[in-house]
């Protein structure tokens, strides 16, 4: 494989696991995205960032690096929700505008534990949860089956098998 680098946004850890599991299989260095530099970038370029509120976070300093690398990059999301296909290009069609359109997209699970979560996020993710609870189980969209199955457990779904689709698509490029 070529020269490249992994950055991660991550709050809780999961997506910088991602990061250092890829890291370890590709032997690119792996670092946080608020410390890289465009000048820092080489060669090929994956991101791994954590989906808040169906947003991928660390998009915007990603568009930006971005724009002055002249490479090829990829992007591996990390959410909570088992992979659903619908799900996903609503993820990819609202995350991934302008600059990123064309850059192709993978999806590992992550996990839930709510007592590792900030106030804000915590509080967040109850009213959420709360909100399903008056809903008909029988209507949940897969994000929100497995959502109210996590409510107030613990859960970790990160599994290094997530990244052999992504794994698979550098083997190509390096062809
Ligand atoms: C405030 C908040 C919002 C979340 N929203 C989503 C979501 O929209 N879709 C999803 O699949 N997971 C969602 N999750 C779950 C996270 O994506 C999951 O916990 C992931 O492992 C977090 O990555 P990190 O450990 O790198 O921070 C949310 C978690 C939090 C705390």
């Amino acid at each position: 494989m070529q020269n490249g680098l992994i950055v991660y946004s991550s709050k809780y850890g999961s997506a910088k696991k991602y990061a250092e599991w890829l890291s370890e299989d590709t032997g690119y260095a792996c670092r946080d995205i608020s410390e890289v530099r465009a000048a820092d970038i080489k060669g090929m370029l994956i991101f791994c960032g954590a989906i808040y509120a169906s947003g991928i976070s660390g998009l915007p300093r990603l568009k930006k690096l971005i724009s002055a690398h002249e490479g090829k990059a990829a992007v591996l999301c990390v959410g909570a929700s088992p992979f659903d296909a619908e799900a996903f290009e609503k993820l990819k069609e609202r995350n991934m505008s302008g600059k990123l359109t064309d850059i192709p997209v993978f999806y590992a699970r992550g996990a839930w534990d709510e007592s590792k979560m900030s106030f804000t996020d915590r509080t967040m993710c109850k009213l959420l949860i709360k909100s399903l609870q008056k809903q008909d189980p029988n209507t949940y969209e897969p994000w929100m089956k497995a959502l109210a199955e996590a409510a107030g457990k613990k859960c970790d779904w990160t599994d290094r098998k997530y990244l052999t689709p992504l794994l698979d698509a550098l083997g190509k490029q390096a062809e």
